[in-house]
């Protein structure tokens, strides 16, 4: 990656010393009876996070830095990002507070940089997932707690996991669902979602729920940039997701609360992913070819075969998507939430909506995914039931018949 000399600078602040005022603050809040308070005594350390970023966002400023190719100009988006979301978490800034970001000139550089790479205007969680450089061994943080390290190495390996299985699947596309090589295809996938359920599962286990809950998540809240709030970043903001969803058929693009989602979730992505995600859309889903050739090739080898690996797909899908609510949203968040009193409850999400809100909208995303039997959403339960009724036991391929 090319970097001018304020760019580095910069990178060099984010990775050194705001990393250590966010560390600071963040034993000083954990300490304290009521840890979601921000108490005065570590307003040396906030008034230093604004006045140093502001200074190198000010030469970047200055500097016009948004023509050094993409990666670099994305890389520096990220940084102001993480500076913004910073003098958010510590109530430096509060959109409920205000009509325009005090934030000035990180403000401007966003606005410059997001619209120019055609992304929001704030970090995104490629930036510190999928889009994080390592040097000497560390990518980017917030602070240096270890929880956050664990947060971020599993999302990494969730979110690649995921984006390995929507490849496999994506290339089922050409080759239609009766040719051999789908079969393998699919069993690519499966095993790529199981990977993610284990990484879940590793996760799960690892993370220290109040660290996470207190130190990690506040970093993700919704903040303004300019006029406008943005929305927190979360792991699914990538294609890869929805390209499963869509292309096995569990969501579809014409379910209005589903595409919702996609349309608001568009510019949170990398450009290449929202072009990912913008031709699945327009694809015919493998649950809906099978349901066509069901009844004239319900008997062939490759029908059986392709709708067995296409099952073991949807299973491992939905078992992930299970796995994400009923595990890992139920402990780090909704569970901890409870303890917060009602007014601080409305302030949690990344999104915005409180958790009374958001939840019901999680839990019908998972049914979906585990094709539930609901009849309140979408779900293809029907249809995978029938797929699943024509499967043969004891099925002996048409080749080796008579
Ligand atoms: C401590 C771990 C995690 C917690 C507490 C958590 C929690 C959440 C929450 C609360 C949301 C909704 C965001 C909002 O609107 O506020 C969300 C969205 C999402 N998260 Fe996670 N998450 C975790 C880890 C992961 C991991 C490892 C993945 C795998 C890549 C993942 C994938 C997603 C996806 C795809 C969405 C978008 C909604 C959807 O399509 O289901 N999350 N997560």
């Amino acid at each position: 990656m090319r970097f001018t000399r304020n760019a580095r600078d910069f990178d060099d602040w984010i990775r050194g010393p705001f990393a250590d005022l966010n560390t600071e603050l963040e034993d000083i809040y954990f300490a304290q009876d009521d840890r979601t308070a921000i108490p005065t005594s570590g307003e040396r350390f906030r008034r230093r996070i604004v006045d140093e970023g502001h200074r190198h966002v000010t030469r970047l400023l200055r500097e016009g830095n948004t023509d050094e190719g993409f990666d670099a100009a994305f890389d520096v988006l990220g940084n102001v990002g993480m500076y913004m979301a910073a003098c958010r978490r510590h109530g430096i800034t509060d959109p409920s507070r205000e009509q325009t970001s005090p934030l000035k000139d990180a403000s401007a550089l966003a606005l410059h940089l997001g619209a120019s790479l055609g992304v929001t205007p704030r970090f995104a969680t490629s930036h510190l997932t999928t889009h994080n450089p390592a040097r000497d061994g560390r990518y980017k943080a917030f602070t240096r707690l270890e929880d956050e390290r664990i947060f971020f190495d599993y999302n990494t390996r969730g979110v690649f996991a995921y984006k390995r299985a929507a490849d496999a699947l994506v290339r089922t596309l050409p080759l239609g669902i009766s040719h051999p090589v789908t079969q393998d295809l699919l069993r690519d996938a499966r095993d790529a979602l199981r990977d993610v359920a284990r990484w879940n599962n590793e996760l799960f286990e690892r993370l220290d729920t109040d660290r996470f809950f207190y130190c990690v998540r506040p970093y993700f809240k919704p903040y303004r940039v300019g006029l406008h709030v943005y929305r927190g970043a979360n792991a699914g903001d990538f294609a890869g997701i929805n390209e499963i969803d869509l292309l096995l058929g569990v969501c579809r693009a014409d379910n209005p609360a589903y595409s919702q989602l996609l349309v608001d979730k568009f510019l949170y992505m990398m450009p290449d992913d929202q072009l990912r995600l913008r031709d699945s859309m327009r694809r015919r889903s493998l649950l809906d070819e099978l349901m066509r050739a069901m009844p004239s090739s319900q008997s062939t080898d490759w029908f059986q075969k392709t709708t067995r690996a296409f099952l073991e797909v949807c299973e491992a899908h939905g078992h992930a998507a299970a796995q994400h609510h009923d595990q890992l949203v139920s402990k780090f968040i909704e569970r901890p939430a409870e303890a917060l009193p009602p007014d601080d409850q409305e302030d949690i999400t990344a999104s915005g909506p409180p958790l009374s809100v958001l939840l019901p909208a999680l839990e019908k995303l998972r049914d979906l995914r585990l094709a539930a039997e609901r009849d309140d959403i979408p779900s293809r339960y029907r249809e995978l039931r029938q797929l699943r009724s024509c499967l043969m036991a004891g099925f002996i391929p048409t080749r080796l018949q008579g």
